[in-house]
């Protein structure tokens, strides 16, 4: 089991979520967020205006997958969260202990 973690522009959301239920992912967590990368202090798009880059609006996801659906997960996440522009965002993944399904108190592959 593994988590994804990604940060990616707010108004790239929609189509993030398009594109990991396309593959048959549904559940996810997501917030917003504030951030910055490699330009900070530099210019970066955001919403069609050019800011000097401090901390901007971004949002965060969270979801846990099978192993097997790591890769058709982040493909999704980089295909449907790309402008080409700086501040696409970042994807990162770590081992995923444990997941427990409250309702039911599954544990493991039957509880994603
Ligand atoms: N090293 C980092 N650690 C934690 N969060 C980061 C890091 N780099 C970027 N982020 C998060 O990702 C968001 C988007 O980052 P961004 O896409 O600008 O990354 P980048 O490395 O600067 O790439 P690019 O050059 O394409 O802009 C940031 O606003 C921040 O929330
Ligand atoms: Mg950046």
């Amino acid at each position: 089991m593994k988590l994804i973690s990604a940060v990616i522009r707010p108004e790239k959301l929609d189509d993030v979520r398009a594109a990991l239920s396309a593959v048959g992912l549904n559940g996810m967590t997501a917030w917003p967020v504030s951030g910055v990368g490699q330009q900070a202090g530099h210019r970066e798009m955001y919403r069609g205006q050019n800011y000097t880059v401090d901390l901007l609006p971004k949002v965060k996801l969270e979801l846990a997958v099978h192993e097997e659906n790591l890769e058709k997960a982040i493909d999704a996440i980089v295909q449907s969260a790309a402008s080409g522009t700086m501040g696409d965002g970042k994807i990162w993944v770590t081992q995923l202990e444990r997941i427990v399904r409250i309702r039911t108190g599954e544990t493991g592959e039957a509880a994603f």
